[in-house]
């Protein structure tokens, strides 16, 4: 119904791990199930208010970090989130450096993406309906550089812009593997921003991606291979701020949501004959 003007109102969903709404900066919480018709998402769904500000979380690896990259239905994930009225997406991820800048404990703000990922479901459409949505620019500006601005305010070393190599893993890349990925000019490296930023953009939901540096992966000379003891100690020490980014982005958003063009990317991408819908 294109009569009615569209709610206006932030709602943001954020994917990332349970620690980022389990510390109380969630007011009125509440946790739901939503059924996809794409399958399991990978739990449920917490949703509260931070300053005012609906916010709705998932744990992207599920309760107790069950799920592998590989196992996570990224389809499910970003169907319930839309289901649940969000806005725009935050995911929030560990990710590994391709760059020496970007050191252990920074934070990026990912503006490109190369997709190495091998057989993840990556699409909403198929089926009897074809739709080709751009993804030339894969994340929201807008969001990212409120997202950025947020993690700035929480005191975290931000770099604006970086391309990710997502990698299908489980294991890490081999050496030379991370000197290619370099090569293309990847920055970062992580096992699950695709096929999630695809999706997103076929739900019509602005995404960013903010990159929590944990290593250097394995292409630096003077460094110890990554490790995930390594990375864990990383995460740990930058989980309060993480927590204050979402809590600084709710205090940075305007009071109104501007209609984004992603909103509405799906009106000229679907090819399909209309009685082809149902
Ligand atoms: N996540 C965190 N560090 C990583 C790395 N080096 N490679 C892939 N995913 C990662």
């Amino acid at each position: 119904d294109t009569t009615t003007k569209p709610d206006a109102r932030w709602h943001i969903g954020v994917i990332g791990g349970s620690g980022l709404y389990e510390h109380g900066v969630l007011e009125e919480a509440q946790e739901i199930r939503v059924a996809s018709a794409f399958g399991e998402p990978s739990g449920p769904i917490t949703t509260g208010y931070v300053g005012g500000v609906r916010f709705s979380f998932i744990a992207r690896h599920g309760t107790g970090h069950r799920l592998a990259p590989s196992e996570i239905n990224y389809r499910a994930n970003i169907d319930a989130l839309k289901r649940c009225g969000v806005t725009d997406v935050l995911a929030i991820s560990a990710i590994g450096s391709l760059a020496e800048e970007m050191a252990p404990g920074d934070f990026v703000v990912v503006d490109q993406l190369i997709d190495r990922t091998l057989g993840r479901e990556r699409s909403f459409f198929g089926e009897g309906v074809v739709a080709h949505v751009p993804l030339a620019d894969p994340v929201c500006p807008r969001l990212s550089q409120l997202a950025g601005a947020a993690a700035d305010k929480a005191g975290a070393r931000v770099h604006t812009g970086g391309t990710y190599v997502a990698i299908e893993g489980p294991q890490f890349s081999t050496r030379a593997e991370s000197h290619m990925y370099r090569q293309w000019g990847g920055q970062v490296i992580g096992m699950t921003a695709m096929p999630e930023a695809r999706l997103a953009r076929e739900a019509e939901l602005p995404y960013a991606l903010v990159g929590m540096v944990t290593d250097y992966d394995c292409w630096r000379e003077s460094n110890a291979d990554v490790d995930i003891a390594e990375i864990l100690k990383v995460m740990h020490a930058n989980a309060d701020k993480a927590r204050a980014l979402i809590a600084g982005l709710a205090g940075l958003l305007p009071e109104t949501r501007p209609a984004s063009p992603i909103d509405t990317v799906l009106d000229t991408a679907i090819v399909s004959a209309r009685e082809n819908l149902r």
